[in-house]
């Protein structure tokens, strides 16, 4: 069930060291290519990297899991594939919503196909656009990285207002989200 799926997703930020499946990859973009788009101009494209030296090269242009610093991937628990998503700047000048939606379709492919995956914003991008060769009329917009889980985070709720994920003994990621009751109204805001 699809909302079986959406719901028990999760980022991964910790990855067993086996190649993605080519195949799942290219599903992955064929779920972005045909998800939706504002006036369906559809200003992005993609660059998946699989090859083994530019993982190597794009994970040390990458930032993990900002409030746990200590913790992120190390080298040998590194993403195995990536998907670049870019705004062809020819097209449109602003990606609109399209760039979430194609990351979710992407995300949640390679999650039915039994893979995990983390956006990532923060990245060197000056950097990526010359590891992947990226002409200026692309910006970099995000990254998806994708890899088999090598751990099991797990949802929570927002406690004492904190929205920052957590680690417990088990190093065990806690990822709090907002109750229905804090997010949600029926039919008006009240
Ligand atoms: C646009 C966007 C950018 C993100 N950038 C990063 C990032 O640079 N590094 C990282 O470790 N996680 C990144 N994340 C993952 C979020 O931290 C994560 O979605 C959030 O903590 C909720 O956890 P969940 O995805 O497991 O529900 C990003 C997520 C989104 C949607």
């Amino acid at each position: 069930m699809i909302h079986e799926k959406i719901i028990s997703r999760r980022s991964i930020r910790k990855y067993a060291q086996k190649p993605v499946p080519k195949e799942t990859l290219v599903r992955c973009i064929e779920a972005a290519r045909l998800s939706p788009s504002g006036a369906n101009r559809q200003p992005l494209k993609y660059v998946v990297v699989n090859e083994e030296d530019l993982l190597t090269k794009v994970f040390q242009a990458t930032r993990w899991a900002g409030y746990l610093p200590e913790w992120g991937p190390s080298a040998d628990e590194a993403p195995q594939a990536y998907v670049a998503i870019l705004l062809d700047t020819n097209i449109s000048k602003s990606p609109g919503h399209d760039a979430g939606i194609a990351a979710m379709s992407i995300s949640m492919v390679a999650f039915d196909e039994g893979l995990g995956s983390c956006m990532l914003g923060s990245i060197d991008r000056p950097k990526l656009r010359e590891l992947l060769k990226v002409p200026d009329h692309l910006e970099i917009l995000f990254l998806v990285a994708i890899g088999y889980a090598a751990e099991q985070p797990t949802t929570d709720e927002v406690k004492e207002e904190s929205i920052r994920y957590w680690l417990d003994e088990d190093s065990c990621l806690h990822v709090p989200k907002r109750s229905a009751e804090e997010i949600l109204r029926w039919n008006t805001y009240e």
